[in-house]
């Protein structure tokens, strides 16, 4: 009796330290085992005398019980730890920051266009489309550009054929906005976008730039509304402190014509940028010439309008003082970094 004690306690005590499953195995042959102690005793229970072998028999039996149990229990909580670290091992820390992706901003261009387009856009303007490839109709003739003209020389513009261009400007836009509406008025529209000259780059020229052109037509519109809005315009782009100077001047499609000067970012006294003069030319404008109203589908008895085309990569040279227009295509990102731009 005392040695089935005594080996059930020494069985359960290894169990309950047995470092893995293996030795788990060994331990359950050594007592359960076909050779096993436990399995000897029992087996040997025929020899011991009848009047012992029941208390003797129960007693073998509960150990080899309990020591079954044991093992269960033991292999259970190894197969427990084991999972717990292999869990532990696979874990992925979600709180663990994320490596940064490199992300790019908007370039300068497209920052000042959606500048102006803001500003138009507030001032009930919507914006319309036209093609870059354009009709030499909508790209000359409607807009008053007569043959012979010289803006239409071909060491001026790209031909795609005899009666196709790459637009100049974006004036064409006008006319196309003009017959998508007329005769409702009124029409207030801008017309953002890339147009194209035959010209060999250099400091202040790039063979392909952008424009946006400012339209609004209705009854009774008059170079005062036109004034207003360029005030106003130039505010928003310059500062606050930004006035406006007009000076005469010609385009086929508007009588009278302007071009207008706003305050230069020197504030006026003058710097390399404007020359000394204190002033930046940075738009032309005018009243919508009548044959381009009559081109676009307006009576010009009735509907007068106001027409303005301002150059972004200009605007942009002028605020931040950049001396050569090139800059915008050579991506350099220490250039496009300066300005900011969230992406
Ligand atoms: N289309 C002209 C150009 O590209 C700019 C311009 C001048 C547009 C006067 C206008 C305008 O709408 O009224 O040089």
């Amino acid at each position: 009796m005392s040695r089935v004690k005594s080996v059930r306690e020494e069985a359960l005590a290894a169990i309950a330290v047995a470092p893995g499953q293996d030795e788990l195995e060994q331990l359950r042959v050594r007592y359960l085992g076909r050779k096993g102690t436990l399995t000897q005793i029992l087996r040997g229970l025929g020899e011991v005398p009848a009047a012992e072998r029941p208390a003797l028999g129960a007693l073998a039996n509960r150990a080899r019980e309990d020591v079954e149990r044991a093992i269960a229990a033991r292999r259970q909580d190894l197969a427990d730890l084991a999972e717990e670290g292999r869990l532990a091992a696979e874990a992925v820390d979600i709180s663990l920051p994320g490596a940064p992706w490199p992300v790019g901003q908007r370039h300068i261009v497209n920052q000042v266009r959606l500048e102006i387009e803001e500003f138009f856009l507030h001032l009930g303007f919507s914006i319309a489309e036209g093609p870059e490839v354009e009709l030499d109709y909508f790209n000359f003739e409607a807009l008053n550009i007569p043959r012979g003209h010289p803006a239409r020389e071909a060491q001026d513009t790209l031909f795609v054929t005899g009666d196709l261009v790459l637009r100049t400007h974006t004036s064409p836009v006008q006319i196309r906005a003009m017959r998508a509406r007329a005769p409702e008025l009124p029409l207030r529209v801008i017309c953002p976008g890339r147009v194209y000259r035959r010209d060999t780059p250099d400091a202040s020229h790039l063979p392909a730039f952008h424009q946006v052109e400012v339209l609004a037509v209705d009854r009774g519109i008059t170079f005062g509304d036109l004034r207003g809005t360029l005030e106003l315009f130039a505010r928003h782009l310059f500062g606050a402190e930004a006035r406006v100077r007009f000076r005469p001047s010609y385009f086929p499609f508007t009588e009278p014509s302007t071009e207008v000067d706003v305050t230069c970012v020197c504030g006026g006294g003058g710097c390399p940028t404007c020359g000394g003069s204190g002033w930046l030319e940075i738009l032309g404008a005018g009243m919508v010439h009548p044959r381009v109203l009559e081109h676009g589908g307006y009576d010009p008895g009735e509907a007068s309008g106001y027409a303005l085309g301002v150059g972004i990569e200009r605007t942009a040279m002028l605020r931040h003082g950049i001396d050569d227009i090139r800059l915008f295509l050579q991506n350099d990102v220490r250039f496009l970094r300066q300005f900011g731009g969230e992406a």
